[in-house]
C-alpha cells in the first residue's frame, strides 16, 4: 500500500525566530504519527536551520527549487548537491509559481527533475492546469503534456524515485480547492498515463494534491483512492493547521 505524504511548501515565508517555534511545535505535533510521512520545503537560507531542528525527528526537510547545473558561473543559483550537503531529501520541481513568474518550461523543469534524481534527491514534480484550460476542457492535455515531458526524456522508470503533485492553478492560493471528485479524476488520469508505460511504477508512485488544502478538506481528499497526500502552502505556515492535515493523512493510513 502507498504511504501518505504531507509536504509543507513555505514558499517565501519565514524568519529565524518564527521558524524555530513552528518547527519545534511541528516535531511535537507529529511525533506519534507513524503511518504517514512528513516534509517541510523551506526557503534556501533556512535549510540549515531545518536540518539542525529536525534531525532525528520524523519530519524531513527539502527545498522549493534547484538549478540543474553544478559548479558553474551562475549567480544566485543553488545546485542539487548543495541541498544534499544540508540533508535535504526532497525538492519541489516545476511549481506553477516558478513556471509562470520565473518562466520555467516543461523542458527546464524536466532538466531540474533529472539533476535532482542524479544527486539522490526525491523530486516532487508539480503539474496542473489554469482556470481557462479547465474551462476549455484541456486539463488532461496540459497535465499529460507536463507528465510526458519527464517520461519522454527519461522513461517512466525515473518515477520510481519521484513524487508527483497535481496542483490546479485555480486552486493554488485561492481558497477554491478542487473537490475530492475533481482531484481524484485527474489523479486517476495521471496514474493511468504512467501505467501505460509501467504498471508497477504507476501502482507505487505517490501523487499528492495541492491547492487550498486545509484541515477541513484534507480528510475527504486523502480518502480518494489515487490521492496519496498533499502539497500544502498557506496551511503549512500555521502549525496547528499543518498538524491537523498530517493527522488526517496518518488516520487515513490507519483506517485504509
Ligand atoms: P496553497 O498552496 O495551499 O496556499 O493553495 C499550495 C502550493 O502552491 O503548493
Amino acid at each position: 500500500m502507498r504511504r501518505k505524504l504531507v509536504v509543507g511548501n513555505w514558499k517565501m515565508n519565514g524568519r529565524i525566530a518564527q521558524n524555530q517555534a513552528l518547527l519545534e511545535a511541528l516535531k511535537v505535533g507529529v511525533k506519534d504519527l507513524k503511518h504517514a510521512d512528513f516534509v517541510v520545503c523551506v526557503p534556501y537560507p533556512y535549510i540549515a536551520q531545518a536540518q539542525s531542528l529536525l534531525q532525528g525527528s520524523n519530519v524531513a526537510w527539502g527545498a522549493q527549487n534547484l538549478c540543474a547545473n553544478e559548479n558553474v558561473a551562475l549567480t544566485g543559483a543553488v545546485s542539487a548537491y548543495m541541498l544534499t550537503d544540508y540533508g535535504c531529501r526532497y525538492v519541489i520541481v516545476g511549481h506553477s509559481e516558478r513556471r509562470i513568474q520565473f518562466h520555467e518550461t516543461d523542458d527546464t523543469a524536466a532538466t531540474r527533475f533529472d539533476a535532482a534524481e542524479k544527486a539522490g534527491l526525491t523530486p516532487i514534480f508539480c503539474m496542473g492546469e489554469s482556470a481557462d484550460e479547465r474551462e476549455s476542457d484541456w486539463t488532461e492535455y496540459v497535465v499529460g503534456r507536463q507528465l510526458d515531458s519527464i517520461i519522454r526524456r527519461f522513461g517512466a522508470a525515473v518515477l520510481s524515485k519521484a513524487v508527483l503533485a497535481y496542483e490546479p492553478l485555480w486552486a493554488v492560493g485561492t481558497d477554491i480547492p478542487a473537490t475530492p471528485e475533481q482531484a481524484q479524476k485527474v489523479h486517476a488520469f495521471i496514474r493511468n498515463r504512467v501505467a501505460r508505460c509501467d504498471a508497477n511504477i504507476a501502482k507505487n508512485v505517490q501523487i499528492l494534491y495541492g491547492g487550498s488544502l486545509n484541515p477541513s478538506n484534507a480528510a475527504a481528499l486523502f480518502a480518494m483512492p489515487d490521492i496519496d497526500g498533499g502539497l500544502v502552502g498557506r496551511s503549512s505556515l500555521e502549525v496547528n493547521s499543518f498538524v491537523e492535515i498530517c493527522k488526517a493523512a496518518n488516520q487515513e493510513c490507519v483506517t485504509a
